[in-house]
């Protein structure tokens, strides 16, 4: 609701969650000024909002007529003039959506900001829509989703930085002078190193369960901005937006320039609180199919890389349908019937089987699968080609390349991006989908990858003078080529998959059931990513599956019990080749497997509270889902350092109900006795305040002790 008990006078703007509320005082004919974000105000309160003093700072800063702060926005007008001056016109409402339009003071200007709210949801969601009557194009050089004024004090900023293979690392830090900016400059895939998400603690160092705490998630699946400036004012200054950067837009007269959404969350519970905000409205509304449960898989990457074949295919199907999986997915290597797939080198755009490998091509496949009573899956990376394909053959002039240099290729050495901008181009991907899916009713899953980033700037489709639209037009192609395919095939399962965890992030999700955290499957190193990655995404979105050891990635050797007890925090999967595991293991993944379908409701549905942090290097990580209700819980506990007589936390629980009595049975168990605790009820007040002692080694046989324990414990209320 807006314009309610705030005040009588029209021109404050309320927008509220159930428990949040921004303030804005839209008077007309004057700059929009934001007044407050934080807990839901009381009438009373709200009332005299305004003589407590506040921030009465423009909620959307243009450059021009101030210059010497941070912006939001800023253009070349059609004129050449590079001012703004914007002030209210209007404020609308239409159901949950609240527009407050601005205009400019002299060219025929404006700018829609737009906040969103969800009756279920502790996120509002807000994002522009830049529109002008001038007589030619307008230039934007800068178009921020959002801007948020946070007060000067002991605030912390957590974000995630890393690389390939060590995705979505934790920072946290004090805020100080100057500017601290978050970007990606990548052009396609955004998460590899830095995210689009942060948080704010607003009461000091960040806590799990208690302080002020501002969640901010930009959506959006291109090169992005996140800038904290902490000036000479009482505010630090938060902007997030597309990264302008090369990417000067000409937006002709009439046409509307929208920004991706911001999502914005408050919580008084911490960056627990704000984690836990972010999944339940990103479950809700912004990830597909996030009511179903998902399927546990076996992926044929690890197991065989470039090396399908027909029986090794039909053995894996087998092998995951007698460990009780319920889906098989073909990675890379199956396709290219004239240039072949053997190798990254070749063929990404022949989208058809390559038959020397599978002379039954799909249909043999999933006609197998079928027989197995499992499903099928497979992997393509429909937005780009290679230099040895028939399409880059046909067409040379789809992919993104700058004519007058030596082109730059990327993985493998011929892959180069498809100019995604282009209709034309757009049509292909969606008929590599279409295709696959009409041609293979049966198939259930698509691993849809991207590993290039853009070089050579180029377009052979834009005009030279609209060269710098290339990066936003490629998202926007995206997102048509999406569009189009979900129309048509809302039910097909679709993993974000870029190079590994390249794809984390809330842009893409609405068209994606989950994405793949990184390509790094060891699972200690895994541990510290999902723990970055669960900050903004909740557990159904994180692909987490058991692969051999030694560890492809890492070298390290860990055990299959330490390997299955991570993964199945997440999204559970395998990807390995099972013909190569010992019947002893495949009894215990068999046993997982059976296990995981138990606790799955509450691991992909059921609220996350993070316990102990691997990043505190405390010698153990552990973390809980309560499911809604508090019924059931599962309690997930690593050991992440082995040093001998070393002083491990015991760890206390949380996101239980204190007066209901929870029984106690281990998951996955290879102690030979059952742990003191198991089948013992305690209540959820003992468990929250105490918590259980953990043996940290595993009572096994001497020859099979490891440095590694890990248990996972399933709690469910009598
Ligand atoms: C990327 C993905 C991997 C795998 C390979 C196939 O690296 O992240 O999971 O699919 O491509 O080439």
């Amino acid at each position: 609701m807006i314009m309610s008990a705030i005040s009588a006078s029209a021109e404050i703007v309320d927008i509220n969650t159930q428990a949040s509320s921004i303030i804005l005082d839209a008077t007309p004919g004057r700059p929009l000024q934001f007044l407050y974000y934080g807990p839901k105000l009381s009438p009373a309160d709200a009332a005299v909002l305004k003589a407590a003093g506040g921030p009465r700072l423009n909620a959307y800063p243009a450059y021009g007529m101030t210059t010497v702060s941070e912006t939001a926005i800023a253009v070349r007008h059609a004129d050449g003039n590079m001012t703004l001056d914007l002030n209210v016109e209007s404020v609308k409402r239409d159901g949950h959506v609240t527009t407050v339009t601005l205009k400019d003071t002299h060219y025929p200007f404006a700018v829609d900001i737009n906040y969103r709210t969800w009756p279920d949801s502790e996120v509002i969601e807000t994002w522009t829509e830049i529109s002008h009557d001038e007589p030619s194009a307008v230039t934007l050089t800068q178009f921020a989703s959002g801007y948020l004024p946070v007060r000067f004090g002991d605030v912390w900023l957590s974000s995630l930085w890393g690389n390939w293979g060590n995705e979505a690392q934790l920072e946290q830090e004090p805020l100080t002078h100057g500017l601290k900016s978050i970007k990606n400059k990548d052009g396609i895939r955004n998460s590899h190193y830095a995210h689009s998400e942060i948080m704010l603690s607003l009461d000091g160092k960040p806590r799990e369960e208690s302080g002020r705490t501002i969640g901010a998630a930009l959506c959006y699946s291109g090169n992005y901005l996140l800038r904290i400036d902490t000036d000479h004012s009482s505010y630090h200054h938060f902007f997030a937006g597309i990264n302008d950067e090369n990417s000067e837009y000409h937006l002709a007269p009439g046409e509307r320039f929208e920004t991706p959404v911001l999502a914005l969350t408050y919580s008084e519970e911490g960056t627990g609180g704000a984690s836990r905000n972010f999944h339940r409205w990103g479950r809700a509304h912004r990830m597909a199919h996030a009511d179903r449960e998902r399927k546990i898989l076996l992926n044929s990457w690890e197991g065989v890389y470039f090396d399908i074949k027909e029986k090794e295919m039909a053995q894996m199907m087998a092998d995951i349908a007698d460990l009780g999986g319920e889906l098989f997915v073909m990675d890379d290597g199956w396709f290219g019937p004239v240039y072949h797939r053997d190798d990254a080198k070749a063929s990404l755009g022949d989208w058809t089987v390559d038959t020397r490998k599978l002379p039954h091509g799909i249909k043999g496949l999933t006609d197998a699968a079928r027989k197995r009573g499992i499903r099928f899956g497979i992997w393509i990376e429909p937005e780009m080609t290679d230099t040895m394909s028939l399409l880059y053959r046909e067409h040379p002039e789809y992919v993104i390349e700058e004519k007058s240099h030596k082109t730059r290729y990327g993985r493998g050495g011929n892959q180069i991006a498809l100019d995604l901008g282009n209709p034309a181009v757009q049509d292909i991907v969606f008929s590599i989908v279409d295709t696959l899916l009409t041609k293979y009713p049966e198939i259930d899953y698509i691993k849809w990858d991207a590993n290039a980033c853009i070089k050579n700037h180029g377009s052979a489709y834009l005009t030279s003078d609209n060269q710098s639209h290339l990066y936003i037009d490629y998202h926007r192609g995206l997102a048509r080529t999406l569009d189009r395919i979900r129309a048509k095939y809302p039910d097909v399962t679709i993993q974000a998959c870029a190079g590994g965890g390249g794809r984390a992030n809330w842009g893409v999700m609405p068209w994606f059931d989950e994405f793949w955290v990184s390509d790094n499957t060891d699972a200690l190193q895994r541990i510290f990513i999902q723990w970055g990655t669960s900050y903004f995404y909740p557990a159904i979105a994180m692909a987490s599956h058991i692969s051999a050891t030694p560890n492809h990635q890492t070298l390290r050797t860990i055990p299959l019990k330490f390997r299955t007890d991570v993964a199945m925090s997440g999204r559970l999967g395998m990807e390995m080749q099972p013909k190569d595991m010992t019947s002893a293991e495949k009894d215990q993944c068999r046993k997982a497997i059976a296990e995981y379908k138990e606790i799955r409701p509450v691991v992909q549905f059921g609220d996350l509270y993070r316990l102990v942090s691997p990043y505190d290097r405390k010698g153990v990580a552990s973390l809980l889902y309560a499911s809604p209700g508090k019924d059931k819980a599962v309690f997930f506990w690593w050991r992440t350092e082995n040093f001998r007589n070393k002083q491990y936390p015991r760890v206390v629980m949380n996101g239980l109900d204190p007066d209901r009595t929870y029984r106690v049975r281990e998951i996955n168990r290879i102690d030979r006795k059952p742990l003191a605790f198991e089948g013992k009820s305690f209540s959820g007040r003992f468990l929250m305040s105490t918590g259980l002692e953990l043996p940290v080694t595993h009572d096994v046989p001497a020859d099979d002790r490891t440095e590694y324990s890990s248990r996972v414990l399933l709690l469910e209320s009598e």
